[in-house]
């Protein structure tokens, strides 16, 4: 029983555009755990505590233990089926954009390079003084604790967007162009609780584009979706690239 109408796969058949919109559940299959489903991060711990200026301000040694934790379950992580069919979809075909809510490196590592990263990337480190920045582990970053700037040895902080932070006014602009120009948007495995990225897959449906979206639960985006998959999107994805592609492997 295929997934998708004969209509929508034509229409991602000869799409001009296509935007994968992910968030944390595209990387729950790796082990990472997500932020507000069961077991999720925020569950466990506080986001004013740790994912803050002011937090990083009141205890930098608390925030940067926080996150060399996280980027040790990220670097333990291996992209799972979605990551490596969007990088597929991404090596196929130059006009399909991916747009990520996640920090934890699992695109580029399955193969996706153009990629947005919205909320930044665990692996970055930036200073707070010079606004340099650097990788964590290919600079020697990654011993546990604070950590301090190769040029100026200011302190270093994560290079994450945190709660109440303005997004990379670049990064965002490139977001909303490719969101207006898509007929497809795919929004995989977030809550939609945070605006912007909610916004962007809103915006891309009103200018025309079908919404497909795979979660295991509805969020406040899966009635202007065209299709809702309640399902993992380590299972659903490939299924879907094999109705558009057959016979084709992901690789
Ligand atoms: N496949 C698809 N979706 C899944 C899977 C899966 N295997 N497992 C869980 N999900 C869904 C959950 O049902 C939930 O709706 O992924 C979603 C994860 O939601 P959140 O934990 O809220 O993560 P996200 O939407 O990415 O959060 C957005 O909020 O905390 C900030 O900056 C942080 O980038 C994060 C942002």
């Amino acid at each position: 029983m295929d997934l998708l109408p004969k209509d929508s796969l034509e229409i991602i058949r000869n799409a001009d555009r296509i935007v994968f919109l992910t968030g944390a559940g595209i990387s729950n299959e790796s082990g990472i755990p997500t932020f507000r489903g069961e077991g999720g991060l925020w569950k466990n711990f506080r986001a004013e505590d740790l994912a803050t200026t002011s937090a990083f301000q009141k205890d930098p040694n608390l925030v940067w233990e926080w996150y060399d934790w996280r980027r040790g379950i990220c670097q333990n992580a291996k992209p799972n089926a979605g990551h490596l069919t969007i990088a597929s979809w991404q090596k196929k075909s130059k006009s399909v954009s991916l747009i990520t809510q996640n920090v934890d490196g699992l695109h580029p590592r399955a193969g996706s390079h153009s990629l947005i990263e919205l909320h930044g990337n665990i692996f970055k480190a930036r200073c707070t003084k010079c606004s340099e920045k650097f990788h964590i582990i290919d600079d020697g970053l990654d011993k546990p604790g604070l950590k301090y700037c190769k040029l100026c040895e200011s302190l270093l902080r994560p290079d994450i967007v945190w709660f109440g932070e303005e997004y990379n006014q670049t990064l965002l602009t490139k977001s909303w162009e490719y969101c207006k120009q898509s007929q497809v948007v795919f929004v995989i495995g977030t809550s939609a609780n945070v605006s912007v990225p909610a916004n962007l897959a809103q915006t891309a449906v009103r200018n025309g584009a079908i919404g497909i979206e795979i979660n295991p639960e509805e969020t406040n985006l899966t009635a202007s979706m065209k299709h809702h998959f309640d399902g993992k999107s380590g299972e659903i994805l490939p299924k879907i690239w094999n109705e558009v592609f057959p016979n084709e492997p992901i690789k």
